[in-house]
């Protein structure tokens, strides 16, 4: 089964310009490639001048006088966390005349729709006979290997870039290949003849295949220095292959026989620099993971055992060596835990082991203990793969580890190779080990309804840590995730100190821990909670954990805070890239009385503002007046909505709008058609009373025949009107943990599943539908459920002071723009404090904005500064939504300021907000971080200008006077 963080979007990039293709003869080609060679050449002090110093992942391409070359592509757009556009052009034709040649793989590019295309330029330096040109490629690719720019060893250059190809196949006689498929599995195929026997001719350039496109930026085609075409078996060659089978699901061939190909290829390439492998296998068995800026190591010792080595800052391979031999000089006492926790992947329940452990399972014959022992390993691209078998019995555990960027995720597979059952009393999806110091401080974010994400920083004593949820929601209580660090006084800040932090990818029960032994040892698991679990194997199958993802930061808060953004951004959230609308959400307005004409005025006035989703929150369905009836029945009420809801979704989109729509699909009041036909769907004990909550029951979606009524009645709602977007809530916890089928246990489990096959699947019908993910506000806001939504409600409560707190703990663990927030009326239902709008407006801008207030009760006055609100989130959003984020000061009673940088460093916007003056401040001076010093930035009210310097060494000077005074200053680097 995949891996809960399911979304693994890979960013798509503009295609280089492909020039059309040249007809030149063999002798003038060669003189034009020598010539071109030559060109190059003249241009690479230039190119070392601009590469000299270069990381991995750095983008210099732009700035590349390379890039002036009259022959090269134009630069690619820079993209998030991209590469180094060098934009070397490279025309070649060439004629290879042997067997086992290493020019040319085909692809099946999925996108040519199946159709062989070919990559592959001529750029391997190994000989390869070319009877007309040749050769220039591969010198040219020799030229910019990573000691020209200044790179460190394991950096590489990756020829990137579009390839258009015509090619000539011809064979006499048809034959076998070797073939490798998607899944790395090799096999022959079978081709036939070709045409050019059909005619009798070797080579007839009029035979050519249609001209294949299979390149954009992303495909990559050879890399320096030296060989590599994408073949798997030379030593460069196997990165290039894995990268395309896991992108594009190759199928590389290498020839058996002598075979003539004729190839015509224009291809436009660039040079990026290449991440180093991020998974080395190293002698002794030991494995060194390296992502943006962490390092992970482990080994497999000759007994078997799997002993961690590392989690942390970067470090070479040779300090692994040196960390093999470390622990063994370590003191024990037979009075501790043997193995102590933090010395082991995977701290499975048996023998000694009396630290937290990660697994625990009963065989049938009653036996409660493992015996694990490593039994084989698995390096596939960014992926590591530990197979753990049990000395005994047919069990196995798969320990996983994936680099993504500064983020690595784990989890286990745990396998029942067996004909006996097995039952899962605890299956954490991995344990953490955290180096020693002296003093480790915890943060978190506790909470509660209308109080979720505050955050909470706690020295650690000895003992243990429980973060947890139980409720079958992740809750309100805490966010599974964590962050230890050495303490404010020991170094720890927003701006510098080692952090790590872990996080838990599940959106049900969950349980965090971290253990401190007396002696400073420290170790986190992270997992499923195991409160009421039994989860079984049964023979013959497994059960893949959820991901935990550990983030390490060298400096701060600040870098681990944009680690986690980037993390999720890049490798969690849908549409990552899409700016998020400005919502107007109808429930403060409305709540039950949902009716088409005062909706239309709402969405008329919404439209005015500039909104661009209406979204009609509960009430707008059969039976439901109030809370007490109609959950479960996703047809609208027929009273207020007689011919359904297109009508109303048609209006709103003719005002320019998108439309959206509340649905509560888990849950199910008793006052349902569907209770009253289907009592037995609920989660319930026979002989105990059926617990309410909100007035609903939830429905078991452990069960495959809810679970496909909720698909059918969703996909009916969906396709009766043009709806663009639905909220997604769940008001209540999962109690009486059993569907009536076997294996109640397991529910906690299977619910969560059932959650994720229901939204997985009608997403995959309505792919163009986003998802807002809601449970009584932020009780639902995990990693796991937002690599199926578009962004969360994090709170019920409105009230903008309370949500600058809320707000403040939430982007500790979450990217902003996952984060909605709206303007609502004041004073706001649940606080009944007043605050002015300008504030309400600031305060819901840092985040996502929406509005959320009664608009047809809004003044004149409040309506056209409300417009001015919006277009100016407009001109900011994209800061915002993808900046980078700055807590300037984070004190909700007093002052709150945060900051974000643009993505290109191009904007600021700066917010300020206090509830009142105090001690007489009537100004605030921010200290800006992040900025370019020797940029100048102008205040875009003011026309005043700043030194980058200044605002970071000297601050901003902002004024908070009143009441409820906030500020949004922003500043454009010119
Ligand atoms: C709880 C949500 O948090 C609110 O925003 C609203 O959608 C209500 N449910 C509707 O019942």
């Amino acid at each position: 089964m995949a891996p809960q963080v399911a979304t693994q979007l890979e960013h798509r990039r503009e295609p280089l310009v492909v020039q059309p293709e040249q007809q030149v003869a063999g002798r003038q080609l060669a003189q034009a490639e020598a010539e071109r060679v030559a060109q190059l050449r003249r241009h690479r002090t230039h190119l070392d001048g601009v590469g000299r110093g270069v990381q991995a992942g750095d983008v210099v391409g732009r700035q590349a006088p390379l890039l002036a070359h009259p022959d090269l592509a134009a630069p690619a757009a820079a993209e998030p966390g991209g590469g180094v556009e060098l934009g070397l052009g490279l025309d070649h034709r060439a004629h290879d005349r042997r067997a086992g040649h290493t020019g040319v793989d085909e692809i099946p590019a999925p996108e040519s729709g199946g159709r062989p295309a070919v990559v592959g330029a001529g750029l391997a330096g190994e000989p390869v006979q070319r009877d007309d040109v040749g050769g220039a490629g591969h010198r040219v690719a020799d030229r910019f290997e990573p000691a020209a720019l200044g790179l460190e060893p394991p950096a590489q250059l990756q020829l990137v870039g579009s390839v258009h190809a015509r090619v000539a196949h011809s064979d006499p006689v048809g034959g076998e290949d070797d073939v490798v498929d998607a899944a790395g599995r090799p096999g022959r195929r079978r081709f036939a003849p070709d045409g050019a026997r059909q005619h009798g001719r070797l080579h007839r350039p009029g035979h050519d295949r249609p001209p294949v496109r299979i390149g954009q930026n992303e495909h990559v085609v050879g890399f320096g220095p030296g060989p590599g075409i994408g073949r798997r078996d030379h030593p460069h060659g196997v990165g290039v292959a894995d990268r395309l089978r896991t992108r594009h699901g190759v199928v590389s061939c290498r020839r058996r026989r002598d075979e003539t190909l004729t190839w015509n290829i224009v291809p436009r390439l660039g040079l990026r620099v290449a991440d180093p492998p991020s998974i080395l296998h190293l002698p002794d068995d030991a494995f060194l993971l390296r992502g943006d800026g962490f390092a992970y190591a482990l080994a497999v010792t000759p007994g078997g055992d799997l002993r961690h080595l590392h989690w942390g800052g970067p470090i070479e391979p040779a300090d692994v060596g040196v960390l093999l031999t470390d622990d063994a000089r370590e003191f024990g006492s037979n009075t501790w835990s043997s193995p102590r926790a933090h010395t082991e992947e995977l701290v499975a329940h048996g023998g000694r082991r009396l630290d937290e452990s990660a697994l625990k399972v009963e065989f049938a014959d009653g036996v409660r203990a493992l015996d694990l022992a490593a039994e084989s390993t698995a390096v596939s691209g960014d992926e590591l793969t530990v197979r753990l078998a049990d000395r005994h019995y047919p069990f196995a555990a798969e320990l996983h580890y994936r680099v993504r960027g500064g983020a690595l995720e784990r989890w286990t597979t745990l396998v029942n190779d067996g004909d006996a059952p097995i039952v899962l009393d605890r299956a954490y999806s991995a344990g953490w080990a955290l180096p020693w110091q002296p003093r480790w401080v915890a943060t978190w974010l506790a909470g509660a309804y209308a109080a979720e994400t505050q955050l909470t920083r706690r020295e650690l004593g000895p003992g243990r840590l429980v973060l947890e949820s139980r409720r079958g929601i992740p809750g309100h209580a805490a966010q599974p995730w964590l962050a230890l660090d050495a303490g404010d006084e020991a170094r720890a800040s927003d701006e510098a100190g080692a952090v790590w932090s872990v996080a838990l990818a599940w959106s049900g029960s969950w349980r965090l821990t971290a253990e401190l032994a007396a002696d400073g040892r420290l170790h986190v698991t992270a997992g499923v909670n195991d409160f009421d679990l039994r989860h079984p194997l049964p023979p013959g199958t497994s059960w893949t954990t959820p991901v935990t993802v550990g983030v390490f930061a060298a400096a701060g808060h600040d870098e681990l805070t944009d680690r986690w953004h980037a993390y999720e951004r890049t490798h969690v959230v849908p549409r990552p890239d899409a700016v998020r609308p400005v919502l107007y959400n109808s429930w403060e307005a409305t709540f039950f009385d949902v009716r088409p004409e005062s909706q239309l005025e709402l969405a008329r006035r919404a439209a005015a503002l500039g909104a661009e989703l209406f979204v009609v929150d509960d009430g707008w369905f059969a039976g439901r007046e109030d809370e007490s009836a109609g959950v479960g029945d996703w047809t609208p009420d027929r009273s207020a909505f007689p011919d359904g809801l297109k009508p109303l979704a048609d209006e709103v989109q003719a005002l320019g709008m998108r439309f959206g729509v509340w649905v509560e699909p888990e849950a199910v009041s008793p006052d349902s058609d569907l209770f009253r036909a289907h009592p037995d769907w609920i989660y319930q004990w026979p002989t105990r009373p059926r617990t309410l909550a909100r007035q609903t029951h939830l429905l078991a979606l452990s069960r495959p025949d809810v679970r496909a009524h909720l698909v059918q009645a969703l996909d009916a709602l969906l396709s009766s009107a043009p709806i663009d977007a639905l909220k997604w809530d769940l008001n209540r916890p999962l109690t009486e943990a059993s569907s009536g089928l076997e294996g109640a246990g397991s529910v906690w489990v299977e619910h969560v599943e059932g959650f994720y096959e229901v939204l997985d699947r009608v997403r995959e019908r309505h792919p163009g539908v986003w998802i807002e993910s809601c449970a009584s506000g932020g009780g639902r806001a995990d990693l796991g459920v937002l690599s199926r939504a578009e962004w969360v409600w994090p709170s019920d409560n409105t009230d903008a002071l309370e949500r600058l707190a809320i707000q403040h703990g939430y982007a500790y663990a979450h990217s902003p723009h996952t984060m909605m927030a709206w303007v609502t009326d004041s004073p706001t239902y649940l606080t009944k404090r007043e605050i002015p709008l300008r504030f309400r407006f600031h305060s819901a801008m840092t985040g996502l904005l929406g509005v959320g207030g009664n608009l047809a009760e809004w003044s004149d006055a409040d309506l056209a500064a409300a417009a001015e609100y919006v277009a100016q989130y407009k001109r900011i959003r994209a800061t915002v939504q993808f900046g980078t984020l700055r807590r300037l000061s984070g004190a909700p009673d007093d002052v709150t300021a945060l900051s974000y940088l643009a993505p290109d460093g191009a904007q600021v916007a700066v917010f300020a907000f206090a509830p009142s003056v105090r001690r007489l401040r009537r100004t605030v001076l921010l200290r800006l971080r992040g900025l370019d010093p020797a940029a100048v930035y102008a205040d875009a009210a003011t026309g005043t200008r700043y030194s980058g310097a200044l605002l970071h060494h000297h601050g901003l000077r902002v004024a908070l006077t009143g009441d409820y005074a906030s500020e949004l200053v922003v500043l454009d680097r010119i």
